[in-house]
């Protein structure tokens, strides 16, 4: 059964001459319990996406214009700002790439945790403590108890990764949206990371929206994709099906793009990513796409087909072959 499935997502900027668009999402599904890989260049959408669940977008001309979210058969869309207050932490805990952005150096890492549990969980005094320090042990984060009032410059980048990860989790949410977590961390860090967030999600029965640039993350850790191309989903499937047969020559260039061992960012491919607000009519890909013909410049090729590995190129049986 789908936890989240996302339709129609539309994210615009406001400026001086209009709305202007910067994810048009055509859908995105995630199961109960299932991790999705959602990946894609610099600038794709990933990061706005994930924000659009709970509409804490970086800024105020940032906004939802369009699309339903549902999460647990509720359209979040419809929510207004005090309703989305106690989605946010509750129901969809965040993670992001940079957790020096979210510790405040001048509090104890423990500080936000136990602030979260009386605002989530009315735990106060010695019994936000105990849950403080089992959460921390669930991180895996030595010396729990003692760590509590340490600053967050003495931690290690996985140790304070492991933090923001334990405040996500406070709350028991059902979906974990984990925006390039390990990116900024060595590679061994980041396998540990993985581990950590993959046996989370077993054990809590959660589902986890993990963004990334790495395929070769993606690849050992997770069983289904999307790939993500100006604003929107170009292909998605199972992770091993996406991988050795893809479908839309974006993902068979972001494939060759790959850095030896899997690891480090993506390479650059031939091109600038066209904003999906300049893109009037037809396959957003066409100007840099190497199978692109005239009809690709007319037509908008929707998500389609066999079965659940599914592409938007007109010419993807072509593409399969070749
Ligand atoms: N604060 C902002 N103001 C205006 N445009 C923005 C802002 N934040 C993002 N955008 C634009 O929205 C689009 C999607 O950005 P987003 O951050 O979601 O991409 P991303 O795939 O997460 O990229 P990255 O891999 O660099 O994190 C990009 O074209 C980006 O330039
Ligand atoms: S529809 Fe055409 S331009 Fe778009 S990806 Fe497919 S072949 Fe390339
Ligand atoms: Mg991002």
């Amino acid at each position: 059964m789908a936890l989240l499935s996302m339709r129609g997502v539309h994210v615009v900027v406001d400026t001086a001459e209009g709305p202007r668009t910067l994810v048009r999402l055509s859908e995105l599904e995630l199961a109960e319990g299932e991790m999705l890989g959602l990946v894609g260049e610099t600038g794709s959408g990933k990061t706005l996406t994930g924000l659009a669940v709970t509409r804490v977008f970086p800024t105020p001309s940032i906004r939802l214009q369009g699309g339903s979210i549902e999460l647990g058969g509720r359209d979040l869309a419809g929510l207004g700002e005090r309703e989305l207050l106690a989605v946010r932490g509750r129901e969809v805990g965040v993670v992001f790439q940079d957790p020096n952005a979210s510790l405040n150096p001048v509090f104890p890492v423990g500080r936000p945790l136990m602030d979260l549990l009386g605002l989530h969980r009315s735990l106060r005094g010695q019994a936000a403590v105990a849950e403080a320090v089992r959460l921390f042990q669930r991180v895996e984060l030595p010396d729990a108890a003692a760590l509590l009032s340490r600053y967050p410059h003495e931690l290690s980048g996985g140790q304070r990764q492991r933090v923001m990860i334990a405040m996500a989790i406070a709350a028991g949410p059902k979906l974990l949206v984990a925006d390039e977590p390990t990116t900024a961390l060595d590679v061994t860090v980041q396998a540990e990371l993985l581990r950590l967030l993959d046996d989370l999600r077993r054990e809590a029965g959660m589902s986890v929206l993990f963004i990334t640039h790495n395929l070769g993350v993606v690849a050992h850790m997770v069983e289904r994709v999307a790939i993500m191309y100006a604003g929107d989903v170009v292909e998605t499937g199972p992770t091993r099906a996406v991988l050795k047969e893809p479908r839309h020559p974006y993902t068979r260039l972001l494939l060759e793009a790959v850095p030896r061992q899997g690891q480090g960012r993506l390479k650059a491919i031939a091109g600038t990513a066209v904003p999906r607000s300049e893109i009037a009519q037809g396959c957003a890909f066409a100007s840099r796409c190497p199978f692109a013909q005239d009809r690709c410049r007319a037509i908008e090729p929707a998500l389609e087909g066999p079965g659940v590995h599914r592409a938007a190129c007109l010419r993807q049986e072509e593409v399969l072959h070749v």
